[in-house]
């Protein structure tokens, strides 16, 4: 989603917002701006497209000052052309925003009455056309901008900029991220802490509400109440904001390869010998009698996955849904209940609302995240890290493999709990995971074989993804994997489906990818796979060895993976499932890293 940067520094600021900018590019977006103040002046550039067009536009028409603030927007109201691009200027006023005004249409009016214009299609310049209907009225810039935050309904993080300031940058939070970057004489606002991690690592997270007036001084920060409230500032770790893509052409690739690490880093984080330790006192499972689990997209097929494992290996009722589902829907939340919230960047906006929900429904509230400073871990009883990680791609790889890793050691927990697992099966299973990692490095070593079926399957116009019991959850994270980047249809079914419909789709062009290890429903898989070959349908099969030797004539495409217990199976075969989904989209050529259309954090509705 968009990204705000901003700089009241001691060098020239142009240079330090693109680069700013550059390490909030992951997030995605589809253009970009910087606004600085230079002799008391307000001056912007903006452009369409990848920061380099921006870039370039700042060769050939600088901006000078030291103060400035800049924005990467992914388009939620007018199309992504210039003149929507952010930093919105009324006036003597600039502004970027992350979010949606909700009453802008509204704001509109009232402001048109006043004779005043907007220039643009989007919600945002509302804020900066408000903010100079203020100072007209003789406001200062700080009253101004309070003024404007009153009025503001919806979400959003905001920095506002203003003509003959070149000390003051007001920063606001409500529903949308905002950190303040802590310098030497100088002071740094950005949507994360990565944006500002090559300037300090000194970092306030303003809270639900609050707003800053910032100057090279320091921070004053107010609540929602206008009452001046003191926020820590604390030290982010540089490591977890250094990114470069270490050698391969896309970060995706990396994310992806560095799997086998990353997962023995994550395990070893929780397992101290066959104890699995969590934070604070962790969870008394034989006090839950049901678990609700919220998520989006990728993390919420986490979910999906470790239904089967509450519920195989501890009997703990699960039930799972969609967090822009859930939060509208008024489920009852009955006591006994233990709320789960699994999200990478622990802000995407349903997520949250979710657990707002259930925040005095269930017992206790639970978050999976990678981001163990986002507001999703903030507003948890307990919030359990993933240890990914920064995850740079818009595609989650790493981190559906980390949460997968941790919510399999808190069923396991949960099984031995409630006696469901008997010691020596924990031992066992606990083993067989500490080994996950060389299995996955055996895995990379397929590559090539994935490769393969990856060109052919690029090819395609629309692909089927099959899988049955822990793998078809992990089918439908394949198809949104190949969606997202390839910009192939796909579609996933549990193999059981098939023939309740989605059979009548099958022809010799629609590759159909099997993901079946030879486990205990194997059988039923392959009699699934014969249906789709006996209509001519090309099926492309991940499976074990064993797998391989049993799928019997006409397979097109075999994909033999190491073998693996098959409760650990949908961590494993999720690497093919990413790496399939790479190939196809480097074979057809498109933008790996930041698939179009799609944002890494998605802080609105
Ligand atoms: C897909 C993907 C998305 C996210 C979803 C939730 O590759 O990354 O589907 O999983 O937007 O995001 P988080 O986990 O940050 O809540």
């Amino acid at each position: 989603m968009c990204g705000i940067v901003g700089v009241l520094g001691n060098h020239e600021a142009s240079p330090i917002l693109v680069e700013a900018l550059r390490r909030l590019e992951y997030r995605g977006y589809d253009s970009a701006g910087i606004a600085t103040i230079n002799g008391g002046k307000l001056d912007r550039r903006r452009a369409v497209g990848k920061l380099v067009n921006l870039s370039d536009r700042l060769v050939h028409e600088p901006l000078p000052g030291k103060s400035g603030i800049g924005h990467t927007r992914w388009a939620t109201h007018g199309e992504p052309n210039e003149k929507n691009a952010h930093p919105h200027r009324s006036g003597p006023v600039a502004v970027v925003h992350n979010g949606i005004i909700e009453n802008f249409r509204e704001l509109r009016c009232e402001l048109a009455k006043k004779g005043h214009q907007p220039e643009t299609d989007t919600d945002s310049e509302t804020v900066s056309m408000l903010a100079r209907l203020y100072l007209e009225e003789g406001k200062t810039p700080v009253e101004a901008a309070r003024a404007t935050l009153a009025r503001l309904e919806g979400a959003f993080a905001l920095a506002f900029l203003f003509d003959g300031e070149e000390d003051l940058i007001i920063a606001a939070r409500k529903g949308s991220p905002l950190a303040i970057g802590h310098g030497d004489g100088e002071m740094f606002v950005g949507s994360d802490a990565i944006a500002l991690a090559p300037m300090t690592d000194t970092i306030t997270y303003l809270e639900e509400g609050d707003w800053a007036v910032i100057t090279r001084k320091g921070a004053e920060i107010f609540d929602m109440e206008n009452r001046r409230v003191n926020r820590d500032a604390r030290k982010i770790r540089m490591d977890a904001a250094r990114i470069d893509k270490a050698g391969y052409k896309h970060f995706m690739a990396k994310e992806i390869a560095e799997q086998p690490t990353v997962l023995a880093d994550a395990l070893s984080a929780y397992l101290d010998g066959d104890n699995i330790r969590f934070p604070s006192q962790g969870i008394d499972f034989t006090k839950i009698d049901r678990l609700t689990m919220v998520a989006c997209g990728t993390a919420f097929y986490a979910c999906l996955t470790a239904k089967y494992w509450f519920e195989k290996l501890a009997r703990l009722p699960v039930e799972v849904d969609i967090a822009s589902e859930f939060r509208y829907r008024e489920p009852p939340v009955v006591p006994g209940t233990t709320a789960i919230f699994v999200s990478q960047s622990g802000e995407t906006a349903d997520t949250l609302a979710a657990l707002r929900y259930c925040r005095d429904k269930a017992d206790s509230i639970v978050s999976v995240v990678n981001v163990d400073t986002s507001s999703i871990a903030r507003e948890s009883d307990l919030a359990l890290p993933i240890h990914a990680g920064v995850e740079v791609g818009v595609a989650s790889t790493k981190a559906f493999t980390c949460q997968l890793n941790v919510l399999l050691l808190l069923a396991i927990e949960a099984a031995s709990q409630r006696g469901e697992m008997a010691p020596a099966d924990r031992k066992e299973l606990l083993s067989q995971l500490r080994g996950l990692p060389g299995l996955f490095n055996a895995a990379l070593d397929r590559d090539p074989a994935i490769e393969r079926a990856a060109l052919r399957i690029s090819e395609a116009r629309d692909v089927l993804f099959l899988g049955r019991g822990m793998m078809y959850p992990l089918a439908l994270e394949g198809a949104l994997k190949l969606k997202e980047i390839s910009y192939i249809h796909a579609e996933a079914y549990a193999s059981g489906e098939l023939k309740h419909g989605p059979i009548a789709l099958i022809d010799k062009t629609v590759p159909v990818i099997v993901m079946a290890p030879h486990d205990s429903l194997f059988d039923k898989t392959v009699s699934n796979m014969q249906e789709v070959m006996a209509r001519g349908g090309k099926v492309c099969l991940v499976t074990d060895a064993a797998g391989a030797a049993e799928a019997g004539e006409g397979v097109a495409q075999v994909i033999t993976l190491p073998a693996v217990d098959e409760r650990l199976a949908p961590l494993l075969y999720a690497l093919p499932a990413q790496l399939i989904a790479y190939h196809a989209a480097v074979a057809k050529g498109t933008d790996v890293d930041q698939p179009r259309n799609l944002a890494k954090s998605v802080t609105v509705e």
